[in-house]
C-alpha cells in the first residue's frame, strides 16, 4: 500500500505511529494489542516491532480515524468494528470495555500482487503438471472445491484457480470480505454485509449466491462456503452453471463431503441424507485439498475425484497425492513428490472431447480411447 494510491495525505499523517507499517507492503499483518505492543507479520512470521503509542488515548484516535474514513464509528456502546478499507485492506478494531488491555486493533493488508500459479509451484505448495492438470480441468468448467484448514492458502488458491478462466467468461464472485483478485475484466464482485450497529440490514453471502443465478453467470466463484449457501451453489451447479468455483473449511477431501452435507442441511429445507449426497455427487467434480505441513510449508496434498454414488455413499477416487519422503535432516523441509496415482481421472475424456491439452506424462499414462480405438480400427481395416 503506498500513500500514491489516493489516499488522502491527512488520513496517512493521522495514523502516526502505524504509518510506516501500512506503507510497508512486504507486512502481511499488522496487530495491536494496546499502545505498547505492536506485532506485524512478514513471510509468514510474527514480529514484535518497536513502535509504541504515547498512550491509550492517542491509540484511540487512529483507530477512530481509520475506522471514520470508512464511515463507520466505533465506541464504548459499539466496540466493535469490522471494516474494509479503501486499498482492499480489512480492519478490525476491539476497544474497551471488551477488549480488557486496551484497544486491539487488527489489519490484514491487501496484498497488491496475490501469489500466482508459478509462485505457488515456486514454494512447493503444487507441481507444474498438477497445476496443468488443475488448469486443463478449470478450461473444462469442472466444477472445484479447494479444501484445507483455515490458513492453508485456500483463497489464494482459489484465486489462482480462477485466474484460469476464459477472457470471454462472465464471472460473478462472492465473498463474505472481499479478497479475491482476478486479472479478467468481466467480473461482477458482491460482498455480503454484516448487521449494523442495530443489528438490522444483513445480507448473507447466501442472498447473493441467489442473486447471482438472475445475473446471467458463466461462471460463480463463491470465496467460502460455510452455511447454507453451499445448498444454493450445489444446485446452480447441477443445473448448467458448471465450472463454479469455491473453498471449504476442511481437512481431508472426505471430511469436505461431510462437511458440505452438514453445510447443505443449514440451508433448512429438511432434505433428506440421500438426496443431499445425491446432489453433492452431481456437483463436484474436483476436490483440491490443501495441507500445512510440520515444516510450515502449504501443500496440495490430494485432488480427489468426486465420480458418483454407490447406495447411500458417495463414491470418491484420488488422481494425484503427495507422497512424502520425510524431512532433510539439515532443513527440516518436508520432501516429496506430488504425483499421479495412476487411476485415470474420468474428466480426462471430457478433456480430449473439448481439445484441451495435458501435460506429456498425464497424456502418456491416460491415452486418449477414442484415438486408441479407431488406430486399432485402422489397422484391422485392411485385412478385413
Ligand atoms: N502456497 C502458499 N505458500 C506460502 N504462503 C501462502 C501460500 N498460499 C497462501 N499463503 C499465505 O498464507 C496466508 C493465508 O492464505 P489464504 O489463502 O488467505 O488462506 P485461507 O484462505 O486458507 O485461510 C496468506 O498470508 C497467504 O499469502
Ligand atoms: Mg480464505
Amino acid at each position: 500500500m503506498t500513500v500514491g494510491n489516493g489516499m488522502d495525505p491527512r488520513y496517512v499523517e493521522a495514523l502516526g505511529p502505524l504509518r510506516p507499517l501500512v506503507e510497508d507492503d512486504s507486512l502481511t499483518e499488522i496487530m495491536v494489542n494496546g499502545p505498547e505492543m505492536v506485532y506485524v507479520e512478514r513471510k509468514g512470521k510474527i514480529l514484535l516491532t518497536d513502535i509504541r503509542f504515547d498512550d491509550e488515548s492517542h491509540l484511540m484516535r487512529v483507530i477512530e480515524t481509520i475506522v471514520s474514513s470508512v464511515g463507520r464509528r466505533i465506541d464504548q456502546r459499539s466496540p466493535l468494528c469490522d471494516a474494509r478499507l479503501l486499498d482492499g485492506s480489512r480492519v478490525n478494531a476491539a476497544i474497551p470495555p471488551i477488549a480488557l488491555d486496551g484497544p486491539i486493533l487488527t489489519i490484514r493488508k491487501f496484498s497488491k500482487d496475490p501469489y500466482q500459479v508459478n509462485d505457488l509451484i515456486g514454494f512447493g505448495t503444487l507441481s507444474t503438471e498438477a497445476a496443468s492438470f488443475i488448469q486443463a480441468c478449470v478450461l473444462a468448467r469442472a466444477n472445484i472445491v479447494v479444501s484445507g484448514g483455515t490458513g492453508t492458502g485456500k483463497t489464494t488458491l482459489l484465486n489462482v484457480c480462477s485466474g484460469f478462466i476464459p477472457i470471454d467468461e462472465r464471472i460473478v464472485t462472492i465473498e463474505d470480505a472481499a479478497e479475491l483478485q482476478l486479472h479478467q475484466e468481466h467480473v461482477c464482485r458482491m460482498e455480503a454485509r454484516p448487521p449494523d450497529v442495530n443489528g438490522e440490514g444483513r445480507i448473507p453471502i447466501r442472498d447473493l449466491v441467489i442473486n447471482s443465478l438472475r445475473m446471467r453467470p458463466d461462471r460463480i466463484v463463491v470465496g467460502e462456503c460455510r452455511g447454507g449457501e453451499a445448498l444454493d451453489m450445489l444446485q446452480a451447479m447441477n443445473t448448467g452453471h458448471d465450472g463454479s468455483l469455491t473453498t471449504v473449511h476442511a481437512n481431508s477431501p472426505r471430511e469436505t463431503l461431510s462437511r458440505l452435507e452438514t453445510l447443505v442441511l443449514m440451508a433448512g429445507m429438511d432434505l433428506p441424507l440421500k438426496a443431499i449426497r445425491q446432489q453433492i455427487a452431481g456437483a463436484i467434480n474436483l476436490i483440491i485439498q490443501l495441507n500445512r505441513l510440520k515444516d510450515g510449508s502449504r501443500k496440495v496434498v490430494s485432488i480427489c475425484e468426486v465420480i458418483g454414488m454407490e447406495g447411500e455413499m458417495i463414491t470418491m477416487q484420488e488422481v494425484f497425492k503427495f507422497e512424502s519422503k520425510g524431512a532433510d535432516p539439515q532443513t527440516g523441509k518436508i520432501i516429496g513428490e506430488f504425483n499421479p496415482t495412476g487411476i485415470r481421472p474420468r474428466i480426462i475424456d471430457r478433456l480430449f472431447d473439448m481439445g484441451i491439452p495435458l501435460p506429456t506424462r498425464l497424456a502418456q499414462l491416460f491415452p486418449d480411447r477414442r484415438a486408441l480405438v479407431a488406430a486399432m480400427s485402422e489397422t484391422r481395416a485392411p485385412a478385413a
